[in-house]
């Protein structure tokens, strides 16, 4: 168990709480925009190396390092290269990239700005979920305060490197967060996952070479420019090998049973009690009982894992993902399988439809768990969920439908109990209205919410 004192690296989050933090008069008093002034003082190709010695890795979900991502965007050919960043955020208990973009939204532009001179962009998208329109009036605001000051438009700080940029407002689909389907969107189509090859480094936005960044990955150049690559690469895990390091801090964001939710920008590797201490505990008088380590779409983890590193690789090792770091803690008054039923509705609902897998699987996953729910369920359908869950993974067209799968085997994995619990009862333990008390679970019927 640790006992040092948690750490906090506000970086991203350093001037949340200032008065009209959102404005570039209060962006520039923190030091915005000096990136981007020393980055214009070097060659394109010297930024990517930089990002690349940094060892930043993709805060999207799947942690590919950013400064290799840039470097495979073939040079000098005839077409235009594009970065397009997604902020379409809609996973499940994922929630860092809007208060980002509400609270520090110059942090995002002068990092697009950056990105996209290194690639030598000449056009960026910012492909934002369409439901948060208070989120696209802000970034719009900020992209009109960035052009006024001359960080955008024809020549950017007298540089001869100009830049245009337009933020989109996507119809609220979670599958347009998945990159491809996020172009295939953004040109005016029907959202549905490309196939691959070729990837959108070679063919992405308008058949041309496209860079795809979350948000939160392009707001840390502008620190990692202005601050060097050692700086940030100081801060994280270690190890020899490169591939099993992660670097840099990042936003935790702790939501549900906790005294304190929000964001907690930490360095890489912190664990969930530490950020547990940060953010008051759970709730008082109540104890952990699951936890998702990034998002629905990652393998729940337990009390015991309270002291995995939060990295890559330590949550890897764990059995599940870091995901998108969206920390979502239940506490033992919660129904594990309610819980799962409600993220699988989710998933089944977002299923684009291109692939069987998914399509069908999702909503045969949908009925089965809402008969074990109601406690009609039966030992069959437990080893049913399991069989249609081993059909999706690694079957399925893009990563919806993986994702779909986690939370359901990793429930069964440490909850088998309770799932047989509601049909050996026939109902939820979990219902304050059930006559029968779940043992397991250690408190009283009454005692518990939903
Ligand atoms: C169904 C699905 C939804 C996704 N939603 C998002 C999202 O909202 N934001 C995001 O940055 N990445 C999302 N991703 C991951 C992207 O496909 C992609 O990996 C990411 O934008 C790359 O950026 P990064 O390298 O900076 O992490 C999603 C993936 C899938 C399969
Ligand atoms: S896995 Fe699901 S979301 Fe992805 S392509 Fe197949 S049907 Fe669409």
């Amino acid at each position: 168990m640790s006992t040092r004192t948690p750490p906090l690296t506000p970086v991203l989050s350093r001037l949340w709480d200032q008065d009209r933090s959102w404005t570039r008069e209060v962006y520039e008093r923190f030091d915005g925009y000096q990136g981007l002034r020393r980055a214009l003082t070097k060659a394109p190709d010297e930024i990517v190396q930089l990002v690349k010695d940094s060892e930043l890795r993709g805060r999207g979900g799947a942690g590919f390092p950013t400064g290799n991502k840039w470097g495979f965007i073939p040079q000098g050919g005839d077409k235009p290269v594009y970065l397009v960043v997604n902020a379409d955020e809609s996973e499940p208990g994922t929630c860092k990239d809007i208060p980002l973009m509400m609270a520090n939204p110059h942090e995002l532009v002068e990092g697009v700005i950056i990105a996209s001179y290194a690639i030598r962009a000449k056009h960026a998208f910012i492909y934002v979920r369409g439901e948060v329109v208070h989120v696209l009036r802000r970034l719009q605001n900020a992209v009109q305060e960035a052009y006024d000051a001359g960080y955008l438009g024809g020549d950017i700080l007298g540089s001869g490197y100009g830049l245009e940029v337009t933020v989109h407002a996507g119809a609220g689909a979670y599958i347009c967060g998945e990159e491809t389907a996020l172009l295939d969107s953004l040109e005016g189509r029907r959202g549905q996952p490309r196939l691959r090859p070729p990837f959108p480094a070679i063919a992405g936005l308008y058949a041309s070479p496209t860079v795809i960044n979350n948000v939160e990955t392009i707001a840390s150049v502008p620190s990692i420019v202005r601050n060097g690559p050692d700086w940030f690469a100081s801060l994280g895990t270690h190890d020899e090998d490169p591939r099993k390091r992660s670097k840099g801090f990042t936003l935790y964001s702790l939501s549900g049973h906790v005294t304190r939710p929000g964001q907690f920008e930490a360095p890489m590797g912190v664990t969930l009690r530490e950020l547990l201490q940060l953010a008051g505990g759970v709730r008082e008088g109540h104890e952990l009982k699951f936890w998702t380590p990034g998002g629905s779409s990652t393998p729940l983890l337990t009390a015991e894992h309270l002291d995995v590193p939060l990295s890559y690789e330590g949550v890897a090792a764990a059995g599940s993902m870091l995901g998108t770091k969206a920390l979502q803690v239940f506490d033992e008054t919660t129904c594990v399988v309610r819980a799962v039923l409600r993220w699988t509705e989710f998933y089944a609902h977002e299923s684009c439809g291109k692939c069987t897998p998914c399509r069908e699987g999702t909503f045969w996953l949908v009925q089965i768990l809402r008969r074990l729910e109601n406690g009609e369920g039966s030992d069959e359908d437990l080893e049913k969920l399991l069989d249609i869950s081993d059909n999706i993974l690694g079957r399925s067209f893009c990563a919806l439908g993986d994702g779909a799968t986690s939370p359901i085997t990793s429930s069964i994995q440490y909850f088998r109990d309770e799932y047989v619990a509601h049909y050996e009862q026939g109902g939820c333990p979990f219902d304050p209205t059930a006559a029968t008390v779940f043992a397991a679970a250690g408190t009283s019927a009454g005692a518990r919410a939903r």
